[in-house]
């Protein structure tokens, strides 16, 4: 027989993927399962939403649409960016794809080359390492750590950096860590790829959910609108991740190119799902963050009070927890395995995201779980 893609011969497969079909497993055995494993928001999309997609298909809107995505989404997406973030764009400058990760797997196929090199700030989200292998470049991975909330310093940076280097890509707010960058980070970083000439990607999809502090996109920096990448959608914002419905945000010349990829690939996104993301730019989420921010100083007080050691998080909705000193020569999946069976409370181990030793916890569930999950934790962890 014929070798297979040596290229995806190599990606691994996900740890998020094996806790979560144990998890599913567990529960389908009846099973009482906490479940703070969930990359997803909790609440149903917004009833206008669902209807503006009920009619678009009475109406027969139901063929093919433009490859990038219909006019007045785009034109929407424009107005959003204008009022959200400050940022003039023109509707040839987004494309509209199957989520932001699709937006991502585009735009890595538009800048790179193989052997490129992206640097990925880590604790980092699972697709970033695979999507770049993918398009035959490397990831350079440069950490961050608690101590420092979670964000990268200028020297990290700077040993990172070689003449292949491309791209640099980072979360705000973070998925795993909930760090969101401030001003100063943010400036540094764009000094840092103004100095040597890198791209900026840019993932904003859970810009919508910050408690302490404002998101800020770096595309409104000095000079940064010509060099950076930004994918963003209305899976988090607006409760829609099964629509499927993401953007990017690039120079013409990217979008141009952004835009040839996904014709030849997947053309349109689904057009009902377009007509309902439409009508969703204008449905106010609020309540949904306002939840969310309940959920988090929720969780907040609770792991204090037990003395866990985590990472407050500022944005998105995961908490990052310390499980270093209940490992007992174990991985961490072991221990999240261990915690899963005989506690009652399944947990994203760290390993998948570049950290060792912690492990994700979602807070998109509701209160009543975030306290029943935690006590569990607690009481099985301080014994
Ligand atoms: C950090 C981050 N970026 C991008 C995505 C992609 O989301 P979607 O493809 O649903 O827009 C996710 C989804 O979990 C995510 O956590």
């Amino acid at each position: 027989m014929q070798k297979l893609s040596q290229t995806i011969e190599f990606i691994k497969s996900s740890v998020t993927l094996r806790i979560d079909s144990r998890a599913k497993s567990l529960k389908k055995q009846g099973k009482d399962l906490v479940l703070f494993t969930a990359g997803e928001p909790d609440f149903a999309t917004p009833n206008e939403v669902k209807k503006a997609a009920i009619e678009a298909i009475n109406k027969n809107f139901t063929k093919y649409t433009k490859s990038s995505g219909i006019l007045e989404l785009r034109e929407g997406i424009c107005q959003k960016l204008k009022k959200d973030n400050g940022l003039l764009y023109s509707p040839d400058e987004i494309v509209v794809s199957n989520g932001g990760k699709q937006a991502l797997f585009n735009i890595f196929g538009a800048i790179l080359n193989p052997d490129d090199e992206v640097i990925v700030l880590t604790p980092a989200w699972v697709s970033y390492i695979p999507q770049i292998e993918m398009w035959k470049a490397k990831s350079v991975q440069v950490e961050t750590f608690a101590e420092n909330d979670y964000l990268p310093t200028e020297e990290s940076l700077e040993k990172a950096v070689t003449i292949k280097t491309k791209a640099i890509l980072f979360n705000s707010p973070n998925n795993p860590t909930g760090a969101v960058y401030d001003e100063e980070t943010l400036k540094m970083i764009a000094f840092f790829a103004k100095t040597h000439d890198l791209y900026v990607v840019a993932d904003e999809v859970y810009e919508k959910m910050v408690y302490d502090l404002p998101h800020l996109s770096i595309a409104s920096f000095d000079e940064m609108k010509e060099r950076t990448l930004v994918i963003n959608g209305f899976s988090k914002s607006h409760a829609m991740t099964g629509w499927r419905v993401g953007y990017s945000v690039t120079p013409l010349e990217i979008s141009k190119e952004i835009a040839k990829i996904q014709s030849h690939t997947t053309s349109n996104i689904n057009s009902i799902a377009q007509m309902a993301a439409l009508k969703a730019l204008s449905v106010d989420t609020k309540y949904m963050m306002d939840e969310y921010k309940k959920r988090r100083d929720l969780i907040v007080q609770m792991l204090s009070k037990a003395e866990f050691k985590f990472f407050k998080p500022k944005g998105a909705f995961y908490v990052m927890i310390d499980l270093n000193e209940f490992l007992n020569a174990r991985t961490t999946e072991e221990l999240c395995m261990d915690l899963m069976e005989n506690a009652g409370v399944a947990m994203i181990p760290g390993d998948g995201f570049g950290t060792l030793g912690f492990a994700r916890i979602s807070f998109a569930t509701s209160q009543a779980l975030i306290k029943k999950g935690v006590e569990r934790l607690t009481s099985y962890l301080k014994r």
